[in-house]
């Protein structure tokens, strides 16, 4: 898809990956691009970025009401969205790092209801739009953990691979409608999510900037691609994983005791200060 005369929603874009997707859609010639998150003051940062051609929505994605405002308030306004990019997203560490089911059931359903439900109400405000139009386009912002698995969070992990199984299912049911679904499943980028705490002692593996991960993303959008991997050697890791899923775990195994030493250093080291 192109996004040169679109109307373009983002939600999450009041920062990192979202910020960069907004402003990047207005450089691309969006004809306008809605500019959400939960953080009014943010979105109206990079509203103002863009300047004439955008609007700030304060959003929580996981209210539905929520989302269905935005998507009402920026067709009446822009006219019919083609391209929403689903991208807000939150992460947080295992209380318990040497228990993966530590984290207490407001953080697993919190996680649920960002990285899932609020793929579901995007798709459930856009879709009739789209299939009567036979056009439009589904951008989740999902991760290579989606794909993988994120050491030290299991909701994240658990809740991204669980965004991708509803991308697999719109991609599927939609391609007849004219549809198109993408999932963004970077590693590691340098934003506000991976900037502090726990991420600033881990050894992140090339990490890009937030405007490396949108080139990808425009790249895969202008490709059609279902999955966009802005750090190419994901692919080789997912390859390995369907290939032998036990060697993959061992691997992993090894990877987290490694990511442990370092956390151990990491915490040691803020303990000093
Ligand atoms: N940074 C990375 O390394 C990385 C890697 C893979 C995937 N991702 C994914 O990229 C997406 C963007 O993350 P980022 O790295 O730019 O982080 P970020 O923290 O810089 O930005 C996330 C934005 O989402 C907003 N947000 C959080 N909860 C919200 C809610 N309920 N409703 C509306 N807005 C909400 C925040 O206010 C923030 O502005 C997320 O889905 C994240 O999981 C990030």
């Amino acid at each position: 898809m192109e996004i040169a005369g679109k109307v373009v929603v983002v939600t999450g874009a009041g920062s990192g990956i979202g910020r960069e997707l907004a402003l990047r859609a207005h450089r691309e010639g969006a004809a306008h691009v809605a500019v959400a998150d939960l953080d009014e003051a943010a979105a109206q940062i990079t509203a103002s970025m863009i300047g004439v051609g955008a609007r700030a929505f304060k959003c929580d994605v996981s209210v539905e009401h929520d989302i269905i405002r935005l998507v009402r308030e920026t067709e009446s306004q822009a006219g019919p969205i083609d391209l929403f990019c689903s991208n807000a997203g939150i992460i947080s560490v295992d209380p318990d790092f040497d228990n993966a089911a530590s984290a207490p059931d407001a953080v697993w359903a919190r996680s649920w209801a960002v990285h899932v439900m609020a793929h579901v109400y995007a798709a459930r405000a856009v879709l009739p739009g789209m299939i009567e139009r036979r056009s439009g386009w589904l951008l989740n912002t999902v991760s290579a953990a989606g794909l993988l698995s994120q050491i030290g969070s299991a909701t994240y992990s658990t809740t991204k691979h669980a965004a991708i199984g509803f991308a697999e299912s719109l991609a599927i049911a939609h391609k007849d409608h004219g549809i198109g679904v993408s999932v963004l499943c970077p590693q590691g980028v340098k934003t506000g999510m991976t900037m502090g705490g726990f991420f600033a002692g881990a050894d992140v593996d090339g990490v890009l900037t937030a405007e490396q991960c949108v080139d990808a993303a425009i790249e895969g959008l202008r490709a059609g691609a279902f999955v966009i991997l802005p750090h190419p050697k994901v692919a080789d890791y997912v390859k390995l994983k369907a290939e032998n899923y036990d060697r993959w775990i061992g691997g992993m195994v090894k990877l987290r005791r490694r990511v442990v030493q370092a956390r151990a250093a990491f915490l040691d080291q803020e303990a000093r200060k």
